[in-house]
Protein backbone atom coordinates (compact mmCIF):
# COMPACT_ATOMS: atom_id res chain seq x y z
CA UNK A 1 0.00 0.00 0.00
CA UNK A 2 1.26 3.21 -0.62
CA UNK A 3 2.03 4.46 2.45
CA UNK A 4 0.45 8.28 1.92
CA UNK A 5 -3.32 8.63 3.91
CA UNK A 6 -4.60 11.51 3.58
CA UNK A 7 -7.71 12.97 5.85
CA UNK A 8 -9.98 14.68 3.62
CA UNK A 9 -11.42 17.61 5.80
CA UNK A 10 -10.83 21.36 6.52
CA UNK A 11 -12.36 21.25 9.87
CA UNK A 12 -9.62 21.77 12.38
CA UNK A 13 -11.01 20.51 15.45
CA UNK A 14 -11.42 16.93 13.53
CA UNK A 15 -7.91 17.35 12.28
CA UNK A 16 -6.86 17.51 16.22
CA UNK A 17 -8.84 14.51 17.13
CA UNK A 18 -7.61 12.45 14.16
CA UNK A 19 -4.49 13.61 15.07
CA UNK A 20 -4.43 12.59 18.82
CA UNK A 21 -5.96 9.82 17.50
CA UNK A 22 -3.74 8.00 15.39
CA UNK A 23 -0.34 10.42 16.48
CA UNK A 24 2.48 8.16 15.18
CA UNK A 25 1.00 7.49 11.56
CA UNK A 26 2.04 9.51 8.24
CA UNK A 27 -1.42 11.34 7.63
CA UNK A 28 -1.74 14.06 5.46
CA UNK A 29 -4.75 17.18 5.31
CA UNK A 30 -5.79 18.75 2.00
CA UNK A 31 -3.67 22.03 1.54
CA UNK A 32 -0.72 19.11 1.48
CA UNK A 33 -1.88 17.81 -1.36
CA UNK A 34 -2.89 21.29 -2.54
CA UNK A 35 -7.02 20.43 -2.32
CA UNK A 36 -7.99 23.91 -1.44
CA UNK A 37 -11.81 24.02 -2.99
CA UNK A 38 -14.82 23.06 -0.86
CA UNK A 39 -15.36 19.59 -1.34
CA UNK A 40 -19.31 19.15 -1.91
CA UNK A 41 -21.64 17.32 0.20
CA UNK A 42 -24.72 17.37 -0.88
CA UNK A 43 -26.15 13.71 -0.20
CA UNK A 44 -29.08 12.48 1.78
CA UNK A 45 -27.35 10.12 3.84
CA UNK A 46 -24.32 10.55 6.52
CA UNK A 47 -22.84 7.61 4.77
CA UNK A 48 -23.77 9.56 1.51
CA UNK A 49 -21.69 12.40 2.13
CA UNK A 50 -18.72 10.32 3.51
CA UNK A 51 -18.44 8.37 0.93
CA UNK A 52 -18.99 11.33 -1.30
CA UNK A 53 -16.06 13.36 -0.26
CA UNK A 54 -13.45 10.64 -0.09
CA UNK A 55 -14.08 9.86 -3.48
CA UNK A 56 -13.93 13.26 -4.51
CA UNK A 57 -10.46 12.81 -3.27
CA UNK A 58 -9.73 9.72 -4.24
CA UNK A 59 -10.94 10.56 -7.93
CA UNK A 60 -9.12 13.75 -8.14
CA UNK A 61 -5.93 13.11 -6.32
CA UNK A 62 -5.36 9.38 -6.94
CA UNK A 63 -4.34 9.38 -2.79
CA UNK A 64 -5.58 6.95 -0.27
CA UNK A 65 -8.03 8.63 2.04
CA UNK A 66 -10.40 8.92 4.43
CA UNK A 67 -13.68 11.26 5.42
CA UNK A 68 -15.77 11.47 8.00
CA UNK A 69 -19.38 12.69 8.32
CA UNK A 70 -21.01 12.97 11.31
CA UNK A 71 -24.56 13.65 12.79
CA UNK A 72 -26.80 14.49 15.70
CA UNK A 73 -29.59 12.39 16.07
CA UNK A 74 -31.90 13.46 18.84
CA UNK A 75 -34.79 10.56 19.76
CA UNK A 76 -37.35 13.24 20.22
CA UNK A 77 -36.73 14.71 17.11
CA UNK A 78 -37.38 11.91 15.00
CA UNK A 79 -33.57 11.76 14.32
CA UNK A 80 -33.16 14.99 13.68
CA UNK A 81 -30.93 17.14 12.92
CA UNK A 82 -29.09 13.85 11.37
CA UNK A 83 -27.57 14.50 7.73
CA UNK A 84 -28.80 18.14 8.85
CA UNK A 85 -26.51 18.70 11.70
CA UNK A 86 -24.17 21.27 9.80
CA UNK A 87 -26.72 23.44 8.50
CA UNK A 88 -30.07 23.08 11.11
CA UNK A 89 -30.73 26.48 11.94
CA UNK A 90 -29.59 27.87 8.40
CA UNK A 91 -27.48 27.61 4.87
CA UNK A 92 -25.07 29.54 7.58
CA UNK A 93 -23.64 26.37 9.13
CA UNK A 94 -23.62 28.39 12.83
CA UNK A 95 -22.84 26.10 15.39
CA UNK A 96 -24.22 28.42 18.14
CA UNK A 97 -27.28 28.94 16.47
CA UNK A 98 -27.33 24.92 15.51
CA UNK A 99 -26.99 24.13 19.46
CA UNK A 100 -29.46 27.13 20.45
CA UNK A 101 -32.23 25.68 17.96
CA UNK A 102 -31.87 22.09 19.94
CA UNK A 103 -31.82 23.41 22.84
CA UNK A 104 -35.39 25.33 21.84
CA UNK A 105 -36.78 22.45 20.37
CA UNK A 106 -36.14 19.91 23.27
CA UNK A 107 -37.33 22.84 25.78
CA UNK A 108 -40.57 20.80 27.39
CA UNK A 109 -39.11 17.83 26.15
CA UNK A 110 -38.58 14.53 29.12
CA UNK A 111 -37.14 12.18 26.47
CA UNK A 112 -33.45 13.70 25.79
CA UNK A 113 -31.93 10.52 24.47
CA UNK A 114 -29.66 11.40 21.52
CA UNK A 115 -26.56 9.88 19.42
CA UNK A 116 -23.62 11.31 17.54
CA UNK A 117 -23.23 8.77 14.58
CA UNK A 118 -19.84 9.43 12.52
CA UNK A 119 -19.38 7.36 8.95
CA UNK A 120 -16.09 7.38 8.05
CA UNK A 121 -15.24 6.32 4.31
CA UNK A 122 -11.88 4.74 3.61
CA UNK A 123 -10.65 4.52 0.13
CA UNK A 124 -7.21 2.30 -0.60
CA UNK A 125 -5.78 2.02 -3.77
CA UNK A 126 -9.69 2.40 -4.86
CA UNK A 127 -10.72 0.09 -2.12
CA UNK A 128 -13.95 1.25 -0.48
CA UNK A 129 -14.25 0.66 2.99
CA UNK A 130 -17.39 2.03 5.46
CA UNK A 131 -16.55 2.67 9.20
CA UNK A 132 -19.39 3.38 11.85
CA UNK A 133 -19.26 4.65 15.26
CA UNK A 134 -21.88 5.80 17.76
CA UNK A 135 -22.02 7.54 21.20
CA UNK A 136 -25.29 6.95 22.95
CA UNK A 137 -25.82 10.05 25.87
CA UNK A 138 -28.41 13.26 25.92
CA UNK A 139 -29.10 16.00 25.21
CA UNK A 140 -28.49 18.19 28.18
CA UNK A 141 -30.71 21.53 29.16
CA UNK A 142 -28.17 23.90 28.67
CA UNK A 143 -24.93 24.53 27.49
CA UNK A 144 -21.90 23.16 29.33
CA UNK A 145 -18.28 23.80 28.78
CA UNK A 146 -16.09 25.56 26.79
CA UNK A 147 -13.68 23.14 24.96
CA UNK A 148 -14.73 20.87 21.56
CA UNK A 149 -16.72 22.32 19.01
CA UNK A 150 -20.35 21.79 16.93
CA UNK A 151 -22.47 20.49 19.72
CA UNK A 152 -20.32 19.31 22.49
CA UNK A 153 -21.68 21.75 24.72
CA UNK A 154 -25.14 20.13 24.39
CA UNK A 155 -24.46 16.71 24.48
CA UNK A 156 -23.56 13.99 27.49
CA UNK A 157 -21.93 10.71 26.49
CA UNK A 158 -24.10 7.40 28.44
CA UNK A 159 -22.95 7.22 31.76
CA UNK A 160 -21.31 10.80 32.26
CA UNK A 161 -22.64 13.88 33.62
CA UNK A 162 -20.37 16.04 31.45
CA UNK A 163 -20.66 17.21 28.35
CA UNK A 164 -18.35 16.71 25.70
CA UNK A 165 -16.93 20.65 25.94
CA UNK A 166 -15.99 20.02 29.45
CA UNK A 167 -13.49 16.89 28.25
CA UNK A 168 -10.46 17.46 26.78
CA UNK A 169 -9.45 15.70 23.39
CA UNK A 170 -8.07 12.43 25.13
CA UNK A 171 -10.96 11.89 26.99
CA UNK A 172 -13.44 12.82 23.94
CA UNK A 173 -12.03 10.56 21.71
CA UNK A 174 -12.14 7.49 24.48
CA UNK A 175 -15.34 7.69 24.76
CA UNK A 176 -16.79 9.66 21.46
CA UNK A 177 -18.34 8.26 17.78
CA UNK A 178 -15.41 9.57 15.84
CA UNK A 179 -12.83 8.30 18.03
CA UNK A 180 -14.09 4.66 17.67
CA UNK A 181 -14.33 5.09 14.13
CA UNK A 182 -11.02 5.84 14.22
CA UNK A 183 -10.42 2.64 16.54
CA UNK A 184 -11.83 0.06 13.86
CA UNK A 185 -10.00 2.17 11.22
CA UNK A 186 -6.46 2.00 13.25
CA UNK A 187 -7.03 -1.86 13.27
CA UNK A 188 -8.03 -1.92 9.63
CA UNK A 189 -4.88 0.37 8.43
CA UNK A 190 -3.48 -2.58 10.58
CA UNK A 191 -4.23 -5.59 8.17
CA UNK A 192 -3.99 -3.56 4.75
P1 LIG B 1 -19.74 17.42 9.41
O1 LIG B 1 -19.46 15.99 9.70
O2 LIG B 1 -18.46 18.21 9.37
O3 LIG B 1 -20.60 17.63 8.20
O4 LIG B 1 -20.50 18.00 10.66
C1 LIG B 1 -21.91 18.14 10.73
C2 LIG B 1 -22.28 18.98 11.94
O5 LIG B 1 -22.05 18.24 13.13
C3 LIG B 1 -21.50 20.28 12.10
O6 LIG B 1 -22.39 21.25 12.61
C4 LIG B 1 -20.44 19.95 13.12
O7 LIG B 1 -20.07 21.10 13.87
C5 LIG B 1 -21.15 18.92 13.98
N1 LIG B 1 -20.20 17.95 14.51
C6 LIG B 1 -19.42 17.08 13.79
N2 LIG B 1 -18.67 16.34 14.61
C7 LIG B 1 -18.98 16.75 15.87
C8 LIG B 1 -18.51 16.37 17.16
O8 LIG B 1 -17.63 15.50 17.32
N3 LIG B 1 -19.05 17.01 18.19
C9 LIG B 1 -20.00 17.98 18.07
N4 LIG B 1 -20.48 18.38 16.91
C10 LIG B 1 -19.95 17.77 15.80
Amino acid sequence: MNKTLVFASANKNKIEEVSHKLGGMPIKGLADIGCIEEIPETADTIEGNAIMKARYVWEKYQVNCFADDTGLEVEALGGRPGVLSARFAGEQKDSTANRHMVLDLMKDELNRCARFKTVICLIIDGKEMLIEGIADGHITREERGELGFGYDSIFCPMTQSRSFAQMSIEEKNILSHRGKALTTLKKILGQV
